[in-house]
């Protein structure tokens, strides 16, 4: 099974970037299945019922969120009715929507889970403890199980992964909007990254307005952070899974931008 993961879709200029880079990623290698995180596609905070289809209708088969997941308010009008999103898993027991799918890929099927890390973040439940609970019931339908795990700390995303190791395809890292060079199959046989990085502008501060950013740090003073304009890039990981084990066999970055020109 082949599985391709695009990490933080960053307002417009992130869905602009999915949609101009998507078919030519898709074409080179084919996923079975598609998952995007669009924890920032509204406007760099949340998402909208709108946004939520037209990422579905760019290619993303799943689409996955993180700590913006509530920044917009309409999520919660089409949510619980969204066959195709999640939200993480430990989000505290009343909060709308669910932390994992299960979606069919080819002939087979795929659990993708959303969990968030605990350190630098909002307080929520356990995700060790709760994502290990969703993994133990997913494999009985499917050994092919995928995590976004939203964190700050790459401490934590490390521990998860090995945590997890030999019992899930793949542990993914996203929030920090920076791509990490450290991608690697973990000794049983799970693909890990630290982060998958962002699609959206290629010069603002993790795609933001960068001159309020810098202000910020010179100042202190409270500032409206904007994503910016400007050029573009879009960021991932391609990972392909054993079709009886659902163990990863390899993973690839994906990073494209003008000092990454695509790929042939
Ligand atoms: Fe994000
Ligand atoms: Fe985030």
């Amino acid at each position: 099974m082949k599985v391709l993961f695009i990490g933080d879709i960053v307002g417009s200029p992130g869905r602009n970037a999915l949609k101009e880079f998507l078919p030519k990623i898709k074409a080179k290698f084919r996923p079975d299945v598609t998952i995007v995180n669009g924890e920032n596609a509204a406007g760099g905070k949340g998402i909208t019922d709108k946004i939520y289809h037209e990422i579905r209708e760019a290619g993303a088969d799943v689409i996955t969120l993180g700590n913006h997941a509530w920044d917009k308010k309409e999520v919660f009008d089409f949510i619980d009715d969204a066959d195709s999103i999640v939200r993480p898993a430990n989000f505290p027991e009343g909060n709308p929507g669910t932390g994992y799918v299960i979606k069919k890929a080819g002939n087979k099927k795929i659990a993708v889970i959303n969990g968030q890390g605990r350190t630098f973040m909002p307080p929520i439940d356990d995700p060790f403890r709760v994502i290990e609970d969703i993994v133990e019931e997913v494999r009985k339908k499917t050994p092919f199980i995928f995590l976004d795990f939203h964190a700050e700390a790459t401490s934590e995303k490390q521990a998860i992964g090995w945590y997890l190791d030999g019992r899930v395809s793949a542990v993914v890292g996203t929030h920090t909007h920076v791509q990490t060079a450290d991608e690697r199959i973990l000794p049983g046989g799970t693909a890990y990254i630290s982060d998958a990085g962002m699609t959206g502008p290629y010069d603002g501060i993790l795609g933001m307005d960068r001159e309020v950013i810098i202000n910020k740090f010179l100042t202190n003073l409270p500032g409206r952070f904007e994503v910016t304009g400007g050029r573009e890039q879009c960021n991932g990981v391609f990972i392909t899974l054993n079709n009886i084990t659902g163990l990863a066999e390899s993973i690839q970055r994906i990073s494209i931008n003008e000092d990454r020109p695509f790929f042939d």
